[in-house]
């Protein structure tokens, strides 16, 4: 592949033998080098606390990406990226560790030809984001003349507006704003780039993307899993925090805002802000009717039989933490008042999907409208995952000598074929990165408004809470969540 910007880099990742470099980040590099994609002048350097050989890291790494990349372990794939990677052992508080660091990148850089840029992966858990970005600050490991030094955190980017502010203040005082990459792993998805180009690229949808046309929008993301091995991390923060103000924000942002005036970056994510800031402001007395909170008891998943959320290792056994979240939002501008978008997240539900419904509105009662009151309504859905594709259903004539009008359905799904093994959402991210466009990562105020907007909600239920556990592990949530819809006359499509 032909890209005309300088990829050459050093990937510095804080965090080294953690499980996310070991499941994700390492698999996506390997997949890039089998791709051919990795630059030539390209070295990868993991710091950790364990104390292991270059060798010993790099042989757990092969053992790894073996296990999780998407492209079987090739020898002659692997070997070529094997030597370039870098283990060094030092807390990350420690100064000493960061002299050795400078000293090993300065000579990485004259074998690999690197040029001094740098890729700073801060694959850690949160409380070493500001040590990390100050010692990197202190040893003038920030900036360089003529080369780039980017750094990308991983989420949660602060547990609430007031620490996001602090926090982006920390690292705004090292690193410019075009050099900082905020990760919402969703917006290296697939089908989440492709929201832009099924609105953007088709005539038929754009022209009808609005309320005279559609009569609501609902964007569902469910998992069967619970929280696994990260109960202290989830006890601190909650089906909102974790998923819906970072990942179905963006979700809603990229469904609903307005078409940018070109595909630049910042007109991008201009609209992306502009729609935040159209949410139709929330008051308790509407948290409390149109938001639905949840924690799942015991239940079944498929045949096994799975724990309570408050029994999970590292709860609190009286623990009200939301694994489970719906709401109702409106938006406050000429396309889509009145539309209702509804919103839902959880673990332990029946299924693992993403989705994005969007439901059209019936015609007048003319017609067949007139004739036929059962008729379905058109319904586009974007498949986000485990299936990546879109689904429209119409209605058509049933074929036969009577007069009958059937749903037809096209299901288009593009990772349904064998032969086709979509990238990785951290293969996209960190090639942009590489290459420095920035476009798939968060700017500092949508990251702003969204914590506003998650904040305003956590306040209202910080002071009362539902009984939990209230929904069974398996099951599709509370019934509260089906009765916000039902109210409405309407249900949510698990299509
Ligand atoms: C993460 C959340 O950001 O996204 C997890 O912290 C969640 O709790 C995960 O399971 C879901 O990601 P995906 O890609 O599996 O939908």
């Amino acid at each position: 592949m032909e890209i005309n910007v300088d990829l050459s880099c050093i990937m510095v990742i804080f965090g080294g033998t953690g499980d996310l470099t070991h499941r994700k980040l390492m698999s996506a590099i390997y997949n890039l080098a089998f791709q051919d994609m990795l630059p030539k002048n390209f070295a990868i350097v993991s710091i950790g606390r364990r104390i292991f050989t270059n060798d010993q890291y790099r042989n757990q790494i092969r053992e790894s990406v073996g296990k999780y990349s998407r492209f079987a372990m090739e020898d002659e794939k692997w070997n070529k990226l094997r030597n370039k990677i870098y283990y060094l052992d030092f807390d990350f508080r420690d100064n000493d560790g960061y002299v050795t660091l400078k000293k090993l990148l300065d000579s990485l850089d004259n074998k690999y030809n690197t040029n001094g840029n740098r890729m700073y992966y801060l694959a850690v858990a949160p409380e070493y984001f500001e040590p990390i970005v100050e010692k990197l600050k202190f040893h003038s490991m920030n900036t360089h003349e003529n080369s780039n030094r980017r750094i990308v955190i991983e989420k949660p980017f602060g547990r609430d507006l007031k620490s996001a502010m602090y926090l982006n203040e920390k690292i705004k005082s090292a690193f410019s704003e075009e050099n900082i990459y905020r990760i919402d792993h969703y917006l290296g998805k697939e089908m989440i780039q492709n929201i832009m180009v099924i609105r953007f690229a088709n005539v038929l949808f754009e022209s009808l993307w609005n309320n005279k046309y559609i009569d609501n929008i609902q964007i569902s993301s469910s998992e069967r899993v619970g929280v696994e091995t990260r109960g202290g991390y989830y006890e601190s923060s909650g089906a909102l925090k974790d998923m819906i103000q970072n990942h179905i924000f963006q979700l809603l942002s990229l469904v609903a805002m307005e078409p940018p005036i070109s595909l630049h970056t910042e007109d991008i994510r201009d609209e992306k802000v502009k729609l935040f800031k159209s949410i139709e402001k929330v008051t308790p007395e509407y948290i409390m009717e149109n938001m639905v909170r949840g924690q799942y008891g015991r239940g079944k998943i498929g045949s096994k039989e799975v724990l309570a959320y408050r029994e999970e290792n590292k709860v609190s056994p009286t623990s009200n933490i939301e694994t489970f979240a719906a709401m109702k939002l409106y938006i406050q501008n000429y396309r889509w008042a009145g539309v209702p978008f509804y919103i839902r997240t959880g673990k332990r539900l029946a299924s693992k999907s993403t989705e994005i419904v969007i439901q059209f509105k019936s015609a007048e009662k003319l017609l067949y409208f007139k004739e036929f009151d059962n008729l379905e309504p058109n319904l586009l859905v974007i498949r986000i995952q485990p299936q990546e594709g879109i689904f429209f259903q119409i209605n058509g004539k049933k074929p036969g000598v009577e007069s009958a009008i059937i749903p037809i359905q096209m299901n288009f799904c593009q990772n349904c074929p064998l032969e086709n093994n979509s990238p990785e959402a951290y293969e996209r991210l960190l090639f942009d990165v590489m290459k420095g466009d920035s476009t798939l990562f968060t700017r500092w105020d949508e990251v702003e408004y969204s914590w506003k907007f998650a904040d305003t909600i956590l306040e209202v239920w910080r002071n009362n809470h539902p009984n939990y556990p209230n929904y069974d592990s398996g099951s599709w949530g509370p019934k509260e969540s089906d009765e916000l819809l039902k109210r409405d006359g309407r249900f949510w499509w698990n299509v």
